[in-house]
């Protein structure tokens, strides 16, 4: 760098994991400890933004489904510009960052003004909900593949393609993110594609949360079962034969593993 350029910074995209702090990896905990400016997204809990030091600036960028959120656009502008004043900048993520997260815009952004991203990677929603209620996402001989897919487009309609092939295949665990509100067409898309109305599925809001609660049905009932939990929190959606082994851990069992199964098949 010459005498006079400007200080270019550094940004890391990382991922925070579905919602507590202990789901956190030990690279990520240290990313916001050392961040001098913070930019997070909607679903970020207050205890994870608590780890950040004194001082540092801490912005939030919004995206929760339904609600204003920053645009793309500015949020890039936002982080290159504290990037350039030399600053750490964290850019956090719910999940990982890979997943549904924009992480490919951001990093092509930044690293085309020449500054430096590292990627830092999350607990993704579907690896949460299927940990904390006991049931793989894949498993010997019942599930060969697990297909991560999101249910709508940005306008909030359903996806037009992807719902044939793997999706019905009755060895794939599908994890549909963003399904919330299209539930409905989703399953029927599903249905009409060849997968069968019987296949398990589950619904589980607030994965990762002690007070998360899981939702277990079929791919048929799926709409039915969800309009009537009325969630409000967020929603993954796992359809497929693994989902029948889905359980209740012991109520006496460690304090995050405590959840609430709401049984509505
Ligand atoms: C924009 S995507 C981000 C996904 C995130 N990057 C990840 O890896 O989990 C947001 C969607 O992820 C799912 N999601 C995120 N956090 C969740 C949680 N704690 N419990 C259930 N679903 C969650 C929901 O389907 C939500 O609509």
């Amino acid at each position: 760098m010459a005498p006079h350029d400007p200080p270019t910074g550094r940004v890391q995209l990382v991922g925070a994991g579905p919602g507590p702090a202990d789901l956190l990896t030990v690279r990520a905990l240290r990313a916001v400890q050392g961040a001098q400016a913070l930019l997070y997204d909607a679903l970020i809990a207050a205890e994870v933004l608590d780890l950040a030091p004194p001082g540092c600036i801490r912005i939030q960028t919004g995206k929760r489904a339904g609600r204003a959120s920053m645009k793309q656009q500015t949020i890039n502008r936002l982080m290159l510009r504290l990037a350039r004043r030399g600053l750490k900048v964290v850019r956090l993520k719910g999940g990982d960052p890979s997943v549904f997260g924009r992480v490919g815009e951001e990093r092509a952004f930044l690293n085309a003004h020449g500054v430096e991203t590292e990627i830092v990677p999350g607990v993704t929603a579907a690896s949460a909900a299927a940990a904390q209620f006991g049931f793989p996402l894949t498993h010997r001989d019942a599930a060969r593949r697990l297909l991560i897919a999101t249910a709508t487009v940005s306008s909030g309609d359903l996806t037009e393609g992807g719902w044939a092939g793997a999706a019905a295949d009755p060895e794939t665990t599908l994890a549909l993110y963003m399904g919330r509100d299209q539930v409905d067409a989703a399953a029927d898309r599903l249905i009409r594609h060849g997968r069968a109305p019987a296949t398990p599925a589950i619904a589980i809001e607030n994965a990762g949360y002690p007070h998360a609660k899981a939702y277990p049905t079929t791919l048929a009932r799926l709409a039915s079962t969800l309009a009537a939990a009325a969630p409000t929190g967020p929603v993954i959606l796992l359809i497929g034969k693994v989902c029948a082994q889905a359980t209740l851990p012991a109520a006496d069992a460690a304090p995050h593993a405590a959840p609430t199964m709401a049984v509505a098949r």
